[in-house]
């Protein structure tokens, strides 16, 4: 199955009976992917940032079933003053933070090695060759099997990847940012605090670059597609005219326009993370709807 499973509230504003059934019930449908992050979810008053990975590693000594998950885990953006609530205090990306993170990472999941480790935040106050090098180590140590970066600008992949090669050293294979089918209207700053929005030029790069997984949250618009109002930053005419085919879509296969948004973006090869708060959600999520070109083609048109 090709999503991943956010895991953001896991262990807190979900709690751990439930979080175990959805990853039992994920697993169960044929889904490896679990998407966390050593600060999920650190801006919720009473939480560390710890609880998540906490969850998945007691979920996996639980099941004894860590070679049959994929877990993808971030560093960076961990606020290094205990009890902040915004990213200003980030940990950011200096060998020490990375060396000191995955170990973080790697207690709480109760695991050797995570299989795709990210910098979760840009960090431009960091020397990029410091950076590739301490991800480059993680591989090398066999702590982190690949890496990748979320929330980065183009031009900072491209220059991270030219690095890790011109070192001879593991690059960034995978990018995460945010994206959906619909676009939020340009210029706009999504409120969420480090989201970065997918850009034509992004999605360029990734289709040119043989090696490059994109990986994209928000991809259901945390249920702004059928259960909650749409945020007023997708107020513009394209978000009429795409729900109108989305709907028609969505008609003619008898599926739900969340089911059909998430198959477009794997039709385009892409990896959706969808997070889940409960298990009706997963049923949902977990259909696995095929589209057509001709689908294809009428969901791209209207812009
Ligand atoms: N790299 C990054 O910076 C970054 C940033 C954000 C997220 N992420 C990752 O991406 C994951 C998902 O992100 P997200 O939570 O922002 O996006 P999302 O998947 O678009 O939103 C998740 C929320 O959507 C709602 N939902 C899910 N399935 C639904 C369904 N079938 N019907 C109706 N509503 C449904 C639920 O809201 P309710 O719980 O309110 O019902 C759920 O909590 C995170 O857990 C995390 O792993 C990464």
């Amino acid at each position: 199955m090709r999503i991943a499973l956010g895991t953001i509230p896991f262990g807190t504003t979900v709690d751990e009976a439930t979080s175990f059934a959805i990853l039992d019930r994920f697993v169960e449908a044929g889904g490896t992917m679990l998407d966390t992050a050593n600060n999920y979810p650190f801006w919720l008053e009473g939480a560390t940032g710890d609880e998540s990975e906490a969850t998945i590693g007691r979920w996996l000594a639980s099941r004894r079933n860590r070679d049959s998950v994929v877990i993808s885990t971030k560093c960076g953006a961990r606020p290094a003053v205990p009890g902040a609530r915004t990213l200003d205090a980030a940990e950011g990306l200096s060998a020490g933070v990375i060396r000191a993170a995955i170990e973080g990472s790697l207690r709480r999941l109760g695991t050797d090695h995570v299989d795709v480790y990210w910098a979760h935040v840009d960090d431009r106050s960091t020397p990029l060759e410091e950076t590739v090098a301490a991800f480059d180590e993680l591989v090398l140590a066999g702590k982190a099997k690949e890496v990748g970066a979320s929330n980065h600008a183009v031009w900072r992949l491209e220059r991270a990847r030219s690095l890790a090669a011109a070192r001879g050293g593991a690059r960034y294979r995978h990018v995460q940012l945010r994206h959906s089918y619909l676009r939020p209207r340009p210029w706009v700053r999504v409120p969420e605090g480090g989201h970065t929005q997918v850009s034509d030029e992004m999605l360029d790069y990734v289709r040119s670059e043989g090696d490059l997984t994109l990986w994209v949250y928000s991809s259901l618009l945390a249920g702004a597609y059928t259960a909650k109002p749409m945020p007023e930053y997708y107020d513009h005419p394209g978000t009429t005219r795409r729900l109108a085919v989305l709907d028609e879509v969505a008609g003619e296969l008898g599926a739900t326009r969340n089911q059909v948004v998430l198959a477009w973006l794997r039709a385009q090869d892409i990896i959706p993370i969808v997070g889940v708060s409960s298990m009706a959600q997963l049923e949902e999520i977990i259909v696995d709807v095929k589209l057509d070109d001709e689908h294809i083609a009428r969901l791209d048109a209207p812009a």
